[in-house]
């Protein structure tokens, strides 16, 4: 159970501590913040609501900890992030647990968001390893009106302290996506979890305790946005922003100095359906990319964007598998449950309400009970419709009539948002090139946008984000080259 057994020393009372100096500690505000279950709309965690001087102690110590860890052993550096992996998987159970309270994500998906990030955590020191252990050497007579009188030897070097923001919907997987490269690489890191899955990150950071890092090296403060977001991004202190979430990024990325960013923001990923399209397997794909989470991904298929010819069919095929969703608790396993909050559920009512007055074809009825909503298909969406161009962040799709293909790539790029889309044909060429035509970080070729296998590169454009992720990229971006020079006094080819 969350806040038990090997997790017991993390709750005080009802409250849950934060991480700093090695150490599980209260905060001096006497303060908490609530954190409210999707589904019973009640508090189910508290947290502390820790100060601007709590957040500077923990740079503090972060700075201190980074100049030994960066000389500690590369092997030694991954040993410790392979035996976190093992503990955080085997303790699934209870992190699991407060992902379904916490985030309402449905209870396998939330087991599987857990082993997927301790696999994560195991490629990544394996990765790390590999790449971090190169470097290049570069000799001088290459370069026009040299001699061969200087030997460049280059190697990749931590940032420092990283500063990583990882969203509700996947607080322990993209927390630890941040927190496995900076730590490869030689990097402190100071977490700032999202309010909702603040409790499924502490548990996943007493992992990390439990394995043995040292003091100081990883903290996770919590609190109150308001109180010390700004205070956390634009601290002096902070060499690196890992962030992903919403329109907050953009505001992160006017106000942070002059740091390396890692930004992943939205999307509205457009599914392009062409004529000889497999209309099976699109559907498949739409429900499985549309609704998954209750919509509540990036990633999640935003717009479908079919060829007349073949609509009328794929909506029908769309709705029969819709019909067969389950709707209700996360603790039941259900395919769409409760959206995180009832902002978000308000939010989304919106765009369905402007979608009614503006006359879309409800395929299904609109339904809501508190936090949950039903999930729902809109046909004949027009431009003119807030649907089409908006991020419902929530189980409602919009099915959008193109008469070409043209069409279909213009409404893609029209888009202020750029994270991936997918295309379904059986035509390779016309992929390709629909593929190159669509300004997307990523383009799947029938199947729906996703962000894994987590080694796979992974990057928006435009409003999407800066910045590449994936294993590899995190940890190249986590780091920064160094290069020492040897200069000779004469060229190296005169002796002998
Ligand atoms: O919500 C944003 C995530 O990066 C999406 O990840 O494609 O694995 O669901 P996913």
């Amino acid at each position: 159970m969350a806040g038990s057994g090997a997790f017991a020393e993390i709750l005080d009372g009802d409250v849950y501590k934060y991480y700093a100096d090695g150490e599980w500690k209260k905060s001096s505000s006497g303060k908490s913040v609530s954190i409210v279950n999707p589904t019973t709309r009640t508090t189910q965690y508290k947290v502390q609501a820790c100060t601007q001087q709590e957040v500077n102690k923990v740079m503090e110590a972060a700075k201190v900890a980074q100049k030994s860890w960066a000389k500690t052993p590369l092997w030694k550096r991954a040993e410790l992030l392979h035996k976190a992996a093992a503990i955080l998987k085997g303790h699934k159970t209870p992190i699991a647990e407060a992902l379904v309270k916490e985030i309402a994500k449905p209870a396998k998906d939330s087991l599987t968001e857990v082993v997927r990030s301790g696999d994560l955590i195991s490629y990544c020191a394996e990765e790390g390893v590999r790449i971090l252990g190169e470097g290049t050497f570069l000799v001088s007579d290459s370069f026009p009106g040299n001699e061969r009188t200087k030997y460049c030897l280059s190697s990749k070097i931590p940032l420092g302290v990283v500063l990583a923001i990882p969203p509700f919907n996947y607080p322990v997987n993209l927390a630890v996506s941040k927190i496995a490269p900076a730590l490869i690489a030689g990097n402190s890191l100071v977490l700032k979890p999202p309010t909702q899955g603040a409790v499924a990150c502490l548990h996943m950071v007493h992992c990390f305790h439990l394995a043995g890092f040292p003091k100081g090296l990883i903290s996770c403060i919590t609190g109150k946005g308001s109180e010390i977001g700004d205070f956390l991004t634009m601290h002096p202190g902070v060499n690196c922003i890992s962030f992903t979430g919403g329109d907050t990024g953009v505001a992160i990325s006017k106000k942070a100095g002059m740091v390396p960013l890692q930004m992943e923001l939205g999307g509205k990923d457009a599914c392009i359906v062409l004529e000889d399209a497999d209309l099976d397997l699109v559907a498949a794909n739409i429900v499985k990319g549309g609704f998954s989470y209750s919509g509540q991904r990036c990633t999640a298929v935003k717009v479908v964007l079919v060829m007349e010819s073949v609509a009328e069919e794929l909506v029908e095929k769309v709705k029969l598998r819709v019909a067969k969703l389950t709707v209700g608790a996360p603790e039941d396993d259900c395919d769409i449950t409760p959206v995180v909050s009832e902002s978000s559920a308000n939010f989304i009512e919106g765009l369905v309400m402007d979608a009614k007055e503006k006359e879309a074809t409800f395929c299904q009825e609109y339904k809501r009970e508190g936090n949950l909503i039903w999930p729902l298909l809109l046909d004949h969406v027009r431009p003119d419709m807030r649907i089409a161009w908006e991020e419902p962040f929530g189980p409602v799709l919009p099915v959008v009539r193109i008469g070409s293909i043209e069409e279909g790539i213009h409404h893609c790029n029209a888009s202020n948002f750029g994270l991936q889309g997918c295309i379904f044909t059986n035509d390779i060429n016309k992929a390709m090139l629909i593929s190159d035509a669509m300004e997307t970080g990523t383009v799947q070729i029938n199947s729906s946008p996703a962000r894994g296998p987590d080694h796979f590169p992974f990057q928006g454009i435009k409003d999407s984000g800066i910045g590449s992720q994936g294993i590899t990229n995190s940890i190249n971006m986590m780091t920064k080259v160094k290069s020492t020079v040897i200069n000779l006094p004469s060229p190296s080819y005169t002796m002998g």
